[in-house]
């Protein structure tokens, strides 16, 4: 019998049968294949009416030694059950009861925190213990060590967000739990296993030293970690500027948008991912967008709905939506008298420095702009 490499390919419906024999493809038959992106992710909405009271279950059936996180992980639909709330973000709601904490540890995905229930709920990010109020964003750069806990008097939820499912696909998914601190008590100063971390900022350092924008401390360094030194963002500061711009025209297609950042670069606030709040005044509907990058939303305040791709995604307080990159959507504040709030998580910080980051906009005459 003949070998493969001894056939002899006589038409190009052998040359492509002979191909994919050999794991390979032929150029002119496979052209439409690469526009957009190969992921199935879908849009959805987590419904906070939903998953609070499984929460709720969770927290009085299962002790937090064998949870290890009490969260639930949402499962964007198009990926069949896993964990992944777009192609590059995972997301969940995460309950944490008063006296809990989580053992200090580091990973290289980017983390975030969004505080959607309760007071007293902290995370310490490189000894910087950040408390969080609803609305205030915690985050976590690569590498750097956190562990978190509630010293509150009642349960607490947020929703975090990290860039896992894009470092799994670019390999480089790594997670360590040994932690070390010097016993400044003992004699012979050697470090020793903890826990979790001392404190070793004053509290609300963040805010402190960045919160305001504009100036800037110059008596203080501020290359704590990768990304950002700001770690701590309240919400309290941002709803002050949301305010203060209400009366702008803002943009067709995002309203009164503002961008989290890195206060000494100008930056997104994470190397991979960008964090907006938007307002949307009463009634107000934006223009239909799309990019490059997914995103996952958390409303704030008020209710509304999302378009994608010609459907309507309903939406009210601390409910959670997907938008996958490049599908057009638009967000609605549908009431007439009260103001919508979004905040957004998206991978768009990662595109912009790979080059990759391409965003477009419908004009009302149906026009399409392309936006960055
Ligand atoms: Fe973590």
């Amino acid at each position: 019998m003949e070998t493969l490499e001894q056939m002899e390919i006589t038409s190009l419906d052998e040359l492509i049968t002979s191909a994919r024999a050999t794991c390979s493809v032929p150029y002119w038959t496979s052209r439409g294949d690469w526009q957009g992106s190969d992921t199935t992710d879908v849009p959805h909405v987590w419904r906070w009416a939903q998953l609070r009271p499984q929460l709720a279950a969770a927290a009085r059936l299962l002790p937090m030694e064998e949870a290890e996180r009490r969260a639930l992980l949402f499962c964007n639909p198009g990926y069949g059950g896993k964990p992944f709330a777009t192609s590059s973000l995972l997301g969940a709601y995460q309950l944490t009861k008063p006296g809990e904490n989580c053992p200090v540890h580091r990973h290289t995905p980017s983390a975030s925190r969004f505080l959607l229930e309760g007071e007293g709920g902290w995370t310490t990010v490189e000894g910087e213990k950040c408390v969080l109020s609803r609305g205030d964003v915690v985050v976590t750069p690569p590498g750097a060590w956190h562990d978190h806990g509630n010293d509150g008097s009642s349960d607490i939820v947020w929703m975090d967000v990290l860039d896992l499912p894009l470092a799994l696909r670019l390999k480089c998914n790594f997670f360590e739990t040994e932690y070390f601190e010097v016993d400044t008590a003992s004699e012979s100063k050697a470090p020793v296993s903890c826990l979790s971390q001392s404190e070793r900022v004053v509290r609300d350092y963040s805010p402190t030293v960045y919160g305001t924008g504009g100036v800037m401390p110059r008596f203080v360094t501020h290359d704590r970690s990768t990304g950002s030194p700001q770690f701590l963002y309240k919400w309290k500061d941002t709803k002050v500027r949301l305010n203060a711009l209400r009366d702008f025209e803002g943009s067709p297609h995002d309203g009164i948008i503002v961008e989290y950042i890195n206060p000494v670069t100008g930056e997104s606030a994470m190397q991979t991912l960008s964090f907006h709040m938007q307002l949307l005044r009463p009634g107000e509907g934006c223009l239909l967008h799309r990019s490059t990058a997914s995103a996952l939303y958390s409303v704030v305040e008020g209710s509304g709905y999302t378009e994608v791709e010609g459907k309507r995604y309903e939406w009210g307080e601390n409910d959670s939506i997907a938008v996958p990159a490049w599908a057009w959507h638009a967000h609605v504040n549908t009431s007439a008298n009260r103001d919508a709030v979004l905040y957004s998580v998206s991978e768009s910080a990662a595109l912009r420095k790979l080059g990759l980051y391409r965003r477009e906009g419908r004009q009302l005459d149906g026009s399409i702009v392309r936006l960055d």
